[in-house]
């Protein structure tokens, strides 16, 4: 069984509905990911006070499993946590027993024997949350932090976070994805969300080598042109060339892919005038993106950044409470049989 063919819905809900694990968005409604954004918009308030902390994760330890580097996904994790007051351990997998030849159940089995609530999960290979879901001990919560190039569900999130905090709703969006989405987690999660959540189109804009074959079947139209795909977009995301991920020479250059699909000033100037500009980051400034655009007040790379926190403290509040409401409901059956 293939991750996408995966049963996403009942590995990651409650009988009820509830999220226990947040593996990917495949099989979540509407009405959860606007739950998701309403909890992290409650949220954005705990980040600006001087003692940024609620205490729903007390006494919780989080392990942050990072197998692949991060700088935004495992600092704002790492963040969230510690502001919903829960104890957090940041493996390094360079230092751990990882290096010496244990394995991944290994690994996991060794930290659930530490009484860990839950693991925040960034993996090379996709579908590596979703294994541990399988097969990890009831009422530990797994949380996916990309894997592969199969999903980045917060960071699908944190973007529909930023898009409607600058745009209000969904509806009547035009939304580009711009680059390499042949390779990208990102964008198969953003994808799925603005589908979701209602936009009115989701393009995406790259040459073919930097498509996969399948991709009208995300839920998008294609443009291989930018001239011709920036034209009325109210959002373009910009996404990061993926070299470690690519087999073989997919560009002629770099020089030659960012004059065609780079984002500069000419370009963003034929979409309307309100245009936001986002990117997951990192960003790689003069491939992907002009640094006047980057820094330009169109710009809400760091606005995404910030909303991280907020987005992955609402996840993993969430996943924790349906674990327990979950926990709660068997012991009330036991106790009645
Ligand atoms: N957007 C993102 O996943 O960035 P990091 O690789 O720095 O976590």
């Amino acid at each position: 069984m293939t991750v996408e063919q995966a049963p996403n819905r009942s590995l990651q809900l409650t009988a009820d509905g509830q999220l226990r694990h947040f593996l990917t968005l495949d099989g979540l409604d509407r009405a959860l990911l606007t739950d998701i954004l309403d909890t992290a918009d409650s949220f954005i308030e705990v980040g600006e006070r001087s003692i940024k902390k609620v205490p729903l994760l007390r006494g919780r330890t989080v392990v942050n499993l990072f197998f692949e580097s991060s700088t935004r996904t495992r600092s704002t994790f790492e963040l969230a946590a510690k502001r919903l007051s829960a104890d957090v351990l940041n493996l390094d997998i360079n230092t751990s027993a990882t290096s010496k030849g244990e394995s991944l159940s290994d690994t996991l089995l060794n930290l659930e024997a530490m009484a860990s609530d839950m693991f925040v999960v960034r993996h090379s290979q996709s579908g590596a949350p979703h294994f541990i879901a399988e097969s990890v001990t009831p009422g530990v919560a797994i949380i996916n932090a990309g894997d592969g190039r199969h999903a980045h569900p917060t960071q699908a999130m944190l973007d529909m976070l930023t898009i409607r905090q600058h745009k209000g709703g969904f509806e009547s969006l035009k939304v580009a994805v711009v680059g390499d989405v042949l390779h990208s987690r990102v964008a198969r999660s953003q994808i799925r969300a603005l589908n979701e959540l209602g936009a009115a189109e989701v393009r995406v804009i790259a040459p073919g080598t930097l498509l996969p074959r399948d991709v009208e079947s995300l839920g998008c139209s294609v443009e291989y042109d930018m001239q011709k795909g920036m034209k009325d977009l109210d959002v373009v995301i910009m996404l990061r060339l993926q070299k470690e991920r690519m087999e073989g020479a997919l560009l002629p250059s770099e020089r030659e892919f960012y004059r065609l699909y780079g984002l500069n000033q000419a370009k963003l100037a034929l979409a309307h005038p309100q245009c936001i500009v986002m990117h997951p980051g990192p960003i790689n400034r003069g491939v992907e993106i002009e640094s006047a655009v980057a820094d330009g007040p169109q710009s809400v790379i760091l606005d995404q950044v910030t909303n991280g926190i907020a987005i992955r403290m609402a996840v993993m509040s969430m996943a924790m409470g349906g674990q327990v409401a979950e926990r709660n409901q068997k012991q009330a059956g036991r106790a009645q049989a």
